[in-house]
């Protein structure tokens, strides 16, 4: 057998899947940035679970059923969405691309479907959700100091998002080797690096000139006057994982935030009744794309069972590496309401910045059509288990 070619070019707009988009992003950025946005944890099992998952999903497709172009609106807390995505929270999109969080936001809103803008974002809650009004949710790392963590939260309100996603699969950072590998120090790069940095003379202009390493926005407020660099945040935020966080805080949250309230980072089932109880209208089942726990179950291995838990009474979100229409409805077939796009979406930032985006939520939406005809269904309600041998 040949091997598999791919498009090797600089163009984002010739790429016609999302892995071609990653390889123009990963010309693009440099090494140390690319590497950040693709590791995972330790050995890195679960990031490659989370792809190898989707080979052992297989179709079971329905002919002559007579169609047209099927339909891929949905609704996630009752808002109506164009497409059954939302993309995931990432941190430290601005170094992609400037303003990269803008650039992710403006694209999903441009699709139909909303865009989590995370605690360790570089681009201001308020600000945002000003720009954009009703499109944003927030992303919430429930840090350890109380009053940090409400004023987040309140901030997350003042800037009229509806929904809060707490990421409850960090009580410590995963071990990231292969990122860490970079640096010498915490934010301080190795000579290697640095050689490959002014390979890069297109990013490093665009990116570093304009304004150096893009500040944590949301953090501002809570580091001393005239010493908010990416450095004093990411010190900051490494003094506030909270190993302590347990089902009374998000209880407490419950008590606090009156939109919806999703918990992201569940993989089981006793989990999800908790969250349940606990007063979440949602959840997301994921691994944090790998990054967190190693040899953990990819989020769509643990659907069948979360699904057959808690029945209608959640709204189920699963993440961690979709890269193809077909991944995507594979897990709504599996029982999932929606999808969260992580490096999916990023890789289109990283290779044309929000047109970039667009490609790729473009390509996603066509390959989405395509299955969804092949597999003889006229819209996402008529995805189910029947479809599916996993
Ligand atoms: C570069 C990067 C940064 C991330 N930052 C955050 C974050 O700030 N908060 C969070 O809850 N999850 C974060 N995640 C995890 C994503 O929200 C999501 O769970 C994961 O990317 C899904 O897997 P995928 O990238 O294979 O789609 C991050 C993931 C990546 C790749």
């Amino acid at each position: 057998m040949t091997q598999r070619s791919y498009y090797a070019g600089r163009d984002f707009r010739r790429a016609s899947t999302i892995e071609e988009l990653r390889r123009v992003a990963m010309q693009r950025v440099p090494r140390f940035v690319f590497e950040y946005v693709e590791g995972g944890a330790e050995d890195e099992v679960s990031l490659r679970r989370n792809r190898d998952v989707f080979e052992r999903i297989t179709w079971l497709p329905r002919t002559l059923v007579g169609l047209t172009i099927p339909d891929l609106a949905t609704e996630l807390f009752g808002e109506s969405l164009h497409l059954p995505l939302v993309i995931a929270p990432t941190g430290f999109n601005g170094m992609l691309w400037p303003q990269g969080d803008l650039a992710l936001a403006n694209a999903a809103s441009a699709a139909g479907i909303p865009f989590t803008l995370s605690t360790v974002s570089n681009y201001d809650v308020v600000k945002m959700g000003r720009e954009l009004p009703g499109k944003i949710w927030f992303q919430l790392y429930p840090v350890k100091d109380q009053k940090t963590a409400d004023r987040l939260v309140d901030r997350a309100a003042e800037a009229g998002c509806t929904r809060l996603v707490v990421t409850s699969d960090t009580p410590v950072l995963g071990a990231r080797e292969w990122d860490r590998r970079n640096y010498r120090d915490p934010m301080q790069l190795s000579l290697a690096s640095v050689l490959d940095v002014l390979a890069h003379p297109r990013w490093l202009k665009q990116v570093m000139v304009p304004r150096g390493a893009p500040e944590f926005a949301n953090l501002a407020e809570f580091l001393p006057a005239g010493s908010r660099s990416a450095l004093q945040g990411v010190r900051f935020m490494g003094t506030q994982i909270n190993p302590s966080l347990c089902w009374a805080d998000i209880e407490r949250l419950r008590q606090r935030w009156s939109g919806s309230l999703i918990l992201k980072g569940i993989l089981c089932a006793d989990d999800a009744r908790r969250s349940l109880d606990a007063g979440a209208d949602g959840i997301v089942l994921s691994n944090h794309g790998g990054r967190q726990l190693d040899t953990t179950v990819a989020g769509i291995e643990a659907l069948p069972a979360v699904r057959a838990a808690v029945g209608d009474k959640l709204t189920v979100l699963v993440d961690g590496g979709f890269r193809r229409g077909s991944d995507v409805l594979k897990a709504l077939a599996l029982g999932a309401d929606g999808v969260m796009l992580g490096r999916a979406a990023l890789y289109g930032l990283g290779a044309g910045g929000e047109a970039g985006v667009s490609h790729a939520l473009g390509l996603l939406r066509v390959e989405m059509e395509r299955v969804l005809t092949l597999l003889g269904c006229r819209s996402l309600d008529e995805l189910g288990p029947h479809l599916v041998r996993s």
